[in-house]
């Protein structure tokens, strides 16, 4: 069986059947299935995922504590990403990857921020963490009902060996649940009092643009993964590109001193059709 996945071409679609399904809120939820390959992938690592009939989409790959199992967390938004959500346990969806390159996890204090299906690669991240790292979490979504992965955070920051405590914030743009305000707030905070050795983000471009603006200024060691229109995501087509960057290829996980000089990073990013639109 072994060889049989080391012989496998990440290029062809392998076809998966979702075996559980997790609501993580009324708008999101995981898939769970069975792939040895995607089980593996580092932090930061996607796979382009076949939604029969509908179409390909670029997915970060969700963490399970079950070994030889991959997942996928979605969010319901247009046409291809609510067919995902729908599918039922049994339906079939076809995976090619891993892609990507990932993150560079350094020594000492770290601070991961993200939002929404952004947390995705950090609960990865937390996984292959070093036991020399103190791991601050934020985690920021709109209002309550739309907060996720905090039990999976605390349960992947427990198994870590650590001489101090790790840390999770959760904010909350209404107030409802956890501090009050946009998570960027709270980092601001954060930065006023702690030196850390190294920011990782991954979420709205926006988020991830002041993130890095800040961790630069400081002259923290920033990185940010950024989400793009992926046709190919093996260096092709161009969809993804940020300036001459080619988001599938190039990264998608990007420093933040190369990022600085990029005049698309947190303005810009490509339609469906290739037409350059204000993010
Ligand atoms: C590296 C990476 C990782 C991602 N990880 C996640 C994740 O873990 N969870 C999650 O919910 N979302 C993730 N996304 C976003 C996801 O790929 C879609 O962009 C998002 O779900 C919106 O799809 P939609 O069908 O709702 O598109 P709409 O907003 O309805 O867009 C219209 C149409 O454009 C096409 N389209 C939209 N986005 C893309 C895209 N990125 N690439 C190719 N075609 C697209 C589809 O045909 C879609 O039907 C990730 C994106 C990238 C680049
Ligand atoms: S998705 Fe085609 S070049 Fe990146």
């Amino acid at each position: 069986m072994k060889w049989l996945e080391e012989q496998r071409d990440p290029n062809h679609p392998h076809i998966c059947t979702i075996e559980r399904i997790v609501d993580e809120t009324p708008t999101v939820r995981t898939l769970y299935f069975h792939d040895p390959v995607l089980a593996d992938v580092k932090p930061g690592q996607f796979a382009m995922v076949w939604i029969p009939g509908v179409n390909e989409l670029p997915m970060s790959v969700m963490v399970s504590d079950v070994g030889g199992e991959a997942a996928l967390t979605v969010r319901k938004r247009g046409e291809s990403s609510t067919a995902l959500y729908n599918l039922n346990v049994g339906d079939k969806i076809g995976v090619r990857g891993p892609y990507g390159n990932s993150f560079e996890i350094k020594d000492g204090q770290i601070l991961l921020i993200g939002g929404g299906t952004g947390l995705v690669p950090l609960m990865r991240l937390i996984k292959f963490a070093n036991p020399s790292n103190h791991i601050t979490v934020l985690m920021g979504s709109q209002t309550k009902n739309e907060v996720f992965f905090e039990e999976i955070a605390k349960k992947l920051l427990l198994n870590k060996e650590s001489e101090t405590e790790h840390k999770i914030i959760t904010v909350t743009e209404d107030g409802s649940y956890g501090e009050k305000g946009y998570v960027t707030d709270v980092l601001e905070k954060l930065l006023e009092e702690i030196t850390y050795d190294a920011i990782y983000t991954c979420g709205p471009e926006l988020m991830m643009y002041k993130t890095v603006e800040m961790a630069n200024k400081k002259g923290i060691f920033v990185q940010a993964s950024l989400e793009r229109m992926m046709k190919c995501g093996i260096g092709i087509c161009g969809s993804c590109c940020v300036n001459d960057d080619l988001a599938c290829r190039d990264g998608t996980i990007f420093d933040g001193d190369h990022l600085s000089k990029k005049s698309e990073f947190g303005h810009y990013h490509r339609t469906k059709s290739g037409i350059l639109e204000g993010i």
